[in-house]
């Protein structure tokens, strides 16, 4: 055990190491995920606990999923629809949730907007394997309706230690509810996208949903816009006169 003087010098010299980084113009420092507290009761990390575990895996993630009952969308799914590509992607991007298409196959974005999605995707030099692709709710709300707050309540724990789990260097949020969930806003997408936001140390780029620009051909140019901003900031090659 580290006596006071020792707690005083450790506190004193990274004082001194903070100072040292902000004068070198870093303003804030990456989230580092603490080691999940033991329950007092059992001595074991609390189950369905929101704090990431070091060492978490994605696999560990979903394991504590595929017996959910948190919420009523566990009795009517036909699938668990967890996430799916690269666990150590430099690009993730997060959607609503899962539809007809994503429940039956529990993949997530297969059907039409998927197919939109796979596009842009690609239209930025990735292929789906590269990149990690998953949504704020993990079950199909039936009829697709939009997400109850009580199911992203319960689900997004789930989706802050995925996303630990890969640590990307980009997250694009599609979409109204993936980027209030994650921002905690309430503010439209409308006026979050076009710009970069903070999520625990990761730039995050709100964007329209794949499924709006089916509805809406014309907003096509504005997710170009974001993507773009992703790419350069992903060191990607953005083609000349790309409108
Ligand atoms: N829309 C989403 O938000 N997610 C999917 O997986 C499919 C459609």
């Amino acid at each position: 055990m580290a006596g006071d003087g020792e707690v005083k010098e450790l506190i004193s010299s990274l004082r001194v190491y903070l100072e040292e980084l902000q004068e070198t113009g870093v303003d804030a420092l990456p989230f580092v995920q603490p080691a999940s507290a033991p329950s007092r009761a059992t001595g074991k990390a609390e189950e369905g606990s929101a704090s990431p575990v070091r060492g978490e895996t994605l696999d560990d993630v979903r394991r504590e999923l595929e017996e959910c009952g948190r919420c009523q969308l566990g009795n009517t799914r036909t699938n668990l629809v967890f996430g799916v590509g690269n666990p150590a992607a430099r690009l993730a991007f997060v959607g609503e949730a899962p539809g007809r298409d994503e429940d039956l196959q529990g993949e997530p974005f297969v059907g039409e907007a998927g197919q939109l999605l796979s596009k842009i995707i690609n239209a930025m030099g990735f292929e789906r394997s590269d990149v990690y692709i998953c949504n704020v709710l993990k079950c199909r709300p039936p009829g697709n309706r939009n997400p109850q707050p009580d199911e992203i309540e319960k689900c997004h724990p789930f989706l802050l230690r995925q996303l630990k789990a890969i640590a990307p260097e980009v997250i694009v949020c599609l979409g109204t509810f993936a980027a209030q969930t994650l921002l905690q806003t309430k503010a439209p997408i409308s006026k979050l996208r076009g710009s970069f936001h903070d999520y625990h140390g990761i730039p995050l780029m709100p964007t329209f949903h794949p499924a709006f620009l089916l509805r809406n051909p014309a907003m096509k140019r504005e997710v170009w816009e974001d993507m773009q901003q992703v790419m350069r900031l992903l060191g990607k090659e953005v083609p000349k006169n790309s409108k």
